[in-house]
């Protein structure tokens, strides 16, 4: 169990690049206020207008459902003005550098900038740039902070904590920005993560942050609690990582069979978008009883709704760091 922080506490940074760095009582700070705002969100009247007069950008440079959709929920439920700039129509199209849509965003006086964009850094370089708050909504294959949130999130309630669990993380981890802030997150919250992919998968020398390697799934799920599956990433792939899709699911996709090897009541993850058939089997995806992957969706909106007030409610205080 990880105890409650109090309400006195602050979140000291003024951006959300990475969940790298947090402490666990900063990662708890963000878990606590995002459960107010699960209430809130299953309530007919869904709006707490905190972010009234505030104005947050959405801006992706990459494709995105859930992520994309549940911040703009989120500034909305909370009273802000929310603009999704259409990164395929804008003047990024025309050839405009990231630093000058930067620059010019900025001089629209925006409070939040929530930034998702395929080079690892890129969002940091920004937030450099800008006065406002940024928060990454994924950078490449580096972090994806909100996501690992809702992840924890959504274990925490079903669970009651974190420290102790073992935690099974399988699929395409090199290219995974989710595996990578769950990793952080996990590790320093005091979970056991175990890494179950093809060594062509692995990044090299990802056992220096503390994590197990297994190239065997049966064994690399055995006795786990939660197995959190990943897409295979194609569009970040050049050459080859694996034979075919139906060898990958033979060794790599969770079935029940395989699944057989985690504790009974395993808890089954996925951060979306699922490629059925390839890492995961239809049946087990949908299995009521063990599948959380629709809570996870439903734990998004929350989370980045606390994000936003965290992160806004700093701007006011003016002493929040650049962290
Ligand atoms: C993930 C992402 O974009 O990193 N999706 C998400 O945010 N829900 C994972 C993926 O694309 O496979």
């Amino acid at each position: 169990m990880n105890a409650a922080v109090p309400d006195n506490v602050h979140f000291p940074h003024r951006h959300l690049l990475g969940i790298e760095g947090l402490s666990p009582d900063e990662i708890t700070i963000l878990l606590d206020r995002s459960e107010a705002f699960v209430e809130q969100n299953r309530r007919a009247d869904k709006t707490k207008l905190v972010l009234h007069g505030r104005t947050i950008i959405n801006l992706f440079f990459e494709a995105s459902t859930r992520t994309r959709t549940s911040f703009e929920l989120a500034g909305m439920r909370l009273g802000g003005d929310v603009i999704n700039m259409p990164v395929t129509t804008s003047s990024i199209k025309k050839g405009e550098t990231l630093i000058d849509t930067a620059m010019t965003l900025n001089a629209m006086h925006p409070d939040v900038l929530v930034v998702r964009h395929p080079y690892s850094g890129a969002v940091k370089l920004l937030s450099e740039k800008v006065n406002c708050a940024v928060i990454n909504g994924g950078d490449g294959s580096h972090e994806h902070p909100t996501q690992a949130l809702l992840d924890a999130l959504t274990i925490r309630r079903r669970i009651g904590g974190l420290a102790g669990l073992r935690v099974a993380i399988s699929g395409d981890i090199v290219h995974s920005r989710v595996a990578r802030s769950n990793i952080h997150l996990l590790t320093t919250m005091g979970a056991t993560v175990r890494l179950i992919a093809p060594r062509t998968l692995i990044p090299p020398a990802i056992e220096k942050l503390g994590v197990e390697v297994f190239d065997d799934m049966r064994e690399g799920l055995r006795d786990c609690d939660i197995v959190m599956m990943l897409r295979l990433q194609t569009e970040r792939m050049q050459g080859n990582f694996f034979p075919s899709i139906s060898e990958y699911f033979h060794f790599f996709g969770l079935d029940y069979e395989k699944l057989s090897n985690a504790k009974p009541d395993a808890l089954i993850m996925h951060p979306g978008p699922m490629n059925r058939g390839v890492e995961i089997d239809s049946e087990v995806a949908d299995d009521i009883g063990r599948s959380v992957i629709r809570e996870q969706v439903e734990m998004g909106v929350a989370v980045r709704m606390a994000c936003l007030e965290t992160l806004s409610r700093n701007l006011d205080d003016g002493d929040a760091d650049g962290g």
